[in-house]
């Protein structure tokens, strides 16, 4: 099963995901979480607090690639499988939910 949580800036996406995927967690079930926010605080709500939580990298940019079919459409696929990604990047927070950040924004840029 697969769910994404979209919504209002403010309207409980976070604290919704994190807990649903806490509570499948603790019932059994495999769950992958990923934080598609720029400014990511899934971690918090899976139970990741701290430095720990802070410095979580997020996955890098080269992880998408272009790929030209022989009729020339480009598609931008994963570089690598979805299970190798995981285990690399994945990160295991304390109701068993493996969270993997999907961007992040460092530092704001000028202009
Ligand atoms: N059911 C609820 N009842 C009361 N407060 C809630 C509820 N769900 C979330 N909140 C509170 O509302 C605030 C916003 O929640 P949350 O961060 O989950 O929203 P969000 O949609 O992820 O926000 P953002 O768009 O900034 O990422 C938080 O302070 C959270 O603790
Ligand atoms: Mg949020």
């Amino acid at each position: 099963m697969k769910l994404a949580v979209s919504g209002k800036g403010g309207s409980g996406k976070t604290t919704i995901s994190g807990t649903l995927a806490r509570l499948l967690a603790r019932q059994g079930h495999q769950v992958l979480a990923i934080d598609g926010d720029p400014n990511p605080n899934l971690a918090i709500a899976l139970g990741i607090g701290g430095d720990r939580g802070r410095d979580l990298a997020a996955l890098p940019r080269d992880l998408m690639v272009d790929q030209v079919d022989e009729e020339g459409v480009k598609t931008r696929v994963l570089s690598e499988s979805a299970g190798t990604i995981t285990a690399r990047y994945g990160v295991v927070a304390p109701d068993n939910v493996t969270l993997l950040v999907g961007t992040k924004v460092d530092h704001a840029g000028a202009g």
